[in-house]
């Protein structure tokens, strides 16, 4: 459970949810998802987060899940007629449903396999239509990774990763392929509609369909 303290931590001390909802790359997330929806009225926003990607947006019916409590309170102050839950993406809540829910930048940061593979399984269950993911394609903690960043970037910080690559940072991102895990958007009847790979060659957008 250390990355839900993680969390609760990062944002009591004033922290963000990070560089995922900011700027480039929150525009080109709504890009996409205005590319399928004509309206954004109903949404369960799984891992919610500080709601800056929601910047500027509106939302109708709008349910936001998360683990921090702290984030949770502010959001509530921030939009007092959404609809805010504290709990683990892994926890199925009952009669949660929506025609859209969005799951971004949060799936790397479930350190836990099965909590992963329940989180998906979740996500499917909660939406009667729509399923847009936003989370890791590539692995990070790669030795390739490492080497680009080194050689490209300059940046030393990754060097352990070009000799002991890995999958996690042992310390709340753990990287784990939805391509691996088809089978589980598919035994809920979801297809996979299209994939958008971010520029920085790590992040991708899938955009799945419930199949009736
Ligand atoms: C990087 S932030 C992304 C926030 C938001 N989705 C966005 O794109 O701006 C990750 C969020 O997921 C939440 N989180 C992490 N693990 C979670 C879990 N197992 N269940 C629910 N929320 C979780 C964290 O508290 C944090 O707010």
């Amino acid at each position: 459970m250390f990355q839900l303290a993680y969390w609760e931590q990062r944002y009591k001390q004033g922290g963000s949810s990070g560089e995922g909802s900011v700027d480039e790359s929150r525009e080109w997330k709504w890009n996409i998802i205005d590319s399928y929806l004509s309206e954004v009225e109903n949404v369960i926003d799984l891992g919610c987060g500080d709601l800056t990607f929601w910047l500027g947006r509106n939302c109708r019916q709008y349910t936001g899940i998360d683990v921090s409590e702290t984030i949770l309170n502010k959001n509530k102050s921030a939009r007092p007629e959404w609809n805010f839950i504290l709990s683990s993406s892994d926890q199925f809540i009952k009669n949660m449903k929506a025609p859209v829910v969005f799951c971004f930048d949060m799936l790397f940061h479930i350190m836990d396999e099965k909590s992963f593979i329940k989180t998906i399984d979740n996500a499917c269950r909660y939406s009667s239509k729509y399923l847009f993911i936003y989370t890791w394609k590539k692995n990070p903690f790669s030795r390739s990774f490492a080497l680009r960043r080194i050689f490209k970037k300059g940046n030393l910080s990754f060097i352990k990763y070009v000799f002991f690559p890995s999958k996690t940072d042992n310390r709340y991102q753990y990287f784990r392929s939805i391509d691996d895990h088809i089978d589980i958007l598919k035994k809920n009847n979801f297809q996979l509609l299209n994939e958008y790979e971010y520029p920085d060659d790590i992040g991708c957008m899938y955009v799945l369909k419930k199949m009736n």
